[in-house]
């Protein structure tokens, strides 16, 4: 009651005071206050605006021009977690000088979305050309082996050896592609160009899907038997393995499953999600990430209708055209297909991270803490530190699966940092042999 009285009293002074404006004498501050405001020239209340807004959006959108300004242009370091007494770190890691070394973004794209949004649409890829081998799996599926040979890449002018024969020493590198991706991808073209091989996702790269299985984040089947396959057929070329977005969550998951099992020498994850279901929150909480969300859920549904005649059955078409969001999309495709009996069963049981303690071959994980999909709350440090196998290395910027660098953006710095590894890996004495034979 006290305060309505004052405030009223207050107007009343006011209005009075508005009257007498023109009068300096007037003691009504409010009066006087906007008296001088309305002098101030309106450009410079709109230049206000848009210095306020410049900085809210640079705060909002992590962009990060200031601090590398700030580092002189020479970027940060990578931070190494790792076990004291990982062989895999003292005997191969350490010998790597990328992960050792600092990661400049690319001036103009210094910010994870742009980054990560001029990978997607731009991203200058060199120029490759596959060869393409269907792969007909044991349970019915196809799967396309992309194929890129070192002679192609390397421009010589011996061309008439493409293809691997069986007595081949040299390595073979499987890739394991992210969500809805295949080997056209910009990222998996700068990947590819270093390496010799590329295997796509059941379905993906524009395969016909011949068996009643869904891609989902935890189907490890798939590259089981390519990678059985491969050894059958090349038993003296060691295998690598890298695995990129949702594929990194499926290497190390399949990792974990076999332990020792595994045919391959190494293998190096890329932009894991590690958790799905921390990602499946991180995801939700802000505009940003709900941008991404519906994006990547675009993908998700074209993807399946694409094969929709094969998964008619299968799952609720009407909720998949539906879906706005991956959650949507996995409620009404991923668990009816994968018989999961919720979504978050589905999360909690694909989530590589509590597959990691069982990873017997030595593993390289880079992760940026920008990441704007893949949430560094879903690192799994102590796990990672547990393991004598792996070295997690974790950069401030690189966005997700981009880490452009150079001017021209013409190179991604996790494309170095594996391929460097895996080099050194393959000169040292601790390459992963399988002990048990099939
Ligand atoms: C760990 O790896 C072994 C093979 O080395 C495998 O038999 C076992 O099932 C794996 N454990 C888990 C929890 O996946």
């Amino acid at each position: 009651m006290e305060s309505f009285i004052w405030a009223s009293g207050a107007r009343e002074n006011c209005s009075t005071a508005a009257v007498a404006a023109a009068a300096a004498s007037s003691l009504c501050g409010y009066g006087l206050l906007l008296n001088g405001l309305s002098l101030i020239p309106i450009w410079h209340y709109l230049l206000g605006l848009l210095i306020g807004s410049v900085g809210f959006l640079y705060n909002y959108l992590d962009f990060h021009l200031l601090e590398d300004l700030r580092s002189g242009f020479r970027g940060s370091t990578a931070e190494l977690t790792y076990n004291p007494g990982s062989e895999i770190y003292s005997g191969v890691a350490s010998k790597c000088r990328v992960i050792h070394g600092r990661y400049l973004t690319t001036l103009w794209l210094s910010c994870p979305h742009i980054q990560t949004i001029f990978l997607n649409f731009f991203g200058r890829p060199p120029s490759v050309s596959y060869k393409r081998q269907i792969f007909h799996a044991p349970d019915g599926g196809t799967i396309a082996l992309d194929w890129l040979m070192s002679s192609d890449v390397s421009g010589g002018a011996f061309r008439a050896e493409s293809s691997i024969s069986r007595g081949d020493t040299a390595p073979i590198v499987v890739v394991v592609p992210g969500l809805t991706s295949d080997s056209a991808l910009p990222y998996l073209k700068h990947l590819a160009f270093n390496t010799a091989k590329l295997s796509n996702h059941r379905g993906l790269g524009g395969v016909s899907v011949t068996s009643d299985v869904f891609y989902n984040a935890g189907w490890t089947e798939d590259i089981r038997v390519v990678l059985h396959y491969l050894h059958e057929e090349y038993p003296k070329a060691p295998l690598f393995t890298v695995g990129t977005s949702v594929g990194a969550n499926i290497l190390v998951k399949y990792l974990g499953e076999d332990g020792e099992n595994v045919p391959i020498a190494g293998a190096v994850a890329i932009g894991c999600p590690w958790d799905l279901l921390i990602i499946d929150r991180f995801i939700k909480r802000r505009l940003v990430q709900k941008i991404y969300d519906r994006a990547l859920s675009i993908g998700l549904r074209d993807f399946a209708q694409l094969h929709q005649p094969h998964f008619s059955r299968l799952a609720n078409w009407d909720g998949i055209k539906k879906s706005r969001s991956i959650r949507d999309f996995d409620s009404y495709a991923t668990c009816l297909v994968g018989k999961f009996e919720t979504v978050d069963t589905y999360y909690r049981k694909c989530s590589s991270s509590s597959y990691i303690g069982n990873v017997s071959v030595p593993l390289l994980c880079i992760s940026a803490l920008d990441d704007p999909v893949c949430t560094t709350e879903a690192i799994p440090w102590d796990e990672c530190r547990a393991n004598k196998n792996i070295v997690l290395v974790t950069t401030k910027h690189g966005g997700h699966m981009a880490f452009f660098e150079g001017l021209t953006a013409s190179s991604l710095w996790w494309v170095r940092a594996a391929n460097e590894f895996l080099h050194v890996l393959h000169s040292s004495p601790y390459m992963h042999v399988q002990k048990k034979h099939y």
